[in-house]
């Protein structure tokens, strides 16, 4: 079944609003000392048939395009890579520097696909995720895999080589 990549519009807020709920504990996301609501900012949605069946939010400030959120609702269907494509096509449009993002010690699974996509570990910054829970106390603190999520891991796709 094809999958098609689109840019958010007004008709996908309840949408983002249920994913972000259900995958991220509640509608903001707190990562490296700073609160995003994704609903409020720009996205790609994955659509299979008409139906939504993934999510991309992004932030463009200073030549930089952030990932803030990603979530793929079929797994292992090449959607996550379909979000990530188009997205560095909209951040070399933008004309950014590079995509960064933000993911945790525990998500081995983003680790993991961020680097097959050429992602590159930049920095890591220990025990950041208690800051973080401060302000989001859904933060769960054990993760995937039994992992105890306390490290923020920042990976980056270069644009400039
Ligand atoms: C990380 C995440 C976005 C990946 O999404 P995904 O849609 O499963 O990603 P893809 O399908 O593109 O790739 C995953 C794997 O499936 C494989 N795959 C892709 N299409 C496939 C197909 N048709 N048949 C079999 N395998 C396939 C890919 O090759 C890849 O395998 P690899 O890990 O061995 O390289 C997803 O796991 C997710 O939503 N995680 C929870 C939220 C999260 O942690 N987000 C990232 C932090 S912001």
């Amino acid at each position: 079944m094809a999958t098609s990549i689109r840019p958010i519009n007004k008709n996908d807020e309840t949408f983002i609003d249920d994913v972000i709920r259900k995958e991220w504990g509640s509608e903001i996301i707190v990562v490296h000392g700073k609160t995003y609501k994704p609903k409020e900012l720009p996205g790609l949605i994955a659509e299979e048939n008409s139906k939504t069946v993934g999510l991309l939010t992004y932030k463009i400030e200073r030549n930089e395009c952030e990932i803030v959120t990603l979530n793929s609702l079929i797994k292992h269907k090449g959607i996550g890579t379909l979000l990530l494509d188009e997205l560095k096509k909209t951040a070399e449009r933008g004309r950014c520097n590079r995509v960064w993002v933000v993911t945790t010690n525990d998500n081995l699974n983003a680790l993991r696909f961020y680097q097959k996509n050429d992602y590159k570990i930049k920095k890591i910054y220990p025990d950041a995720v208690e800051e973080s829970r401060k302000i989001k106390p859904q933060i769960p603190l054990i993760g995937e895999n039994g992992i105890p999520i306390k490290d923020e891991i920042e990976l980056e796709l270069n644009l400039t080589d």
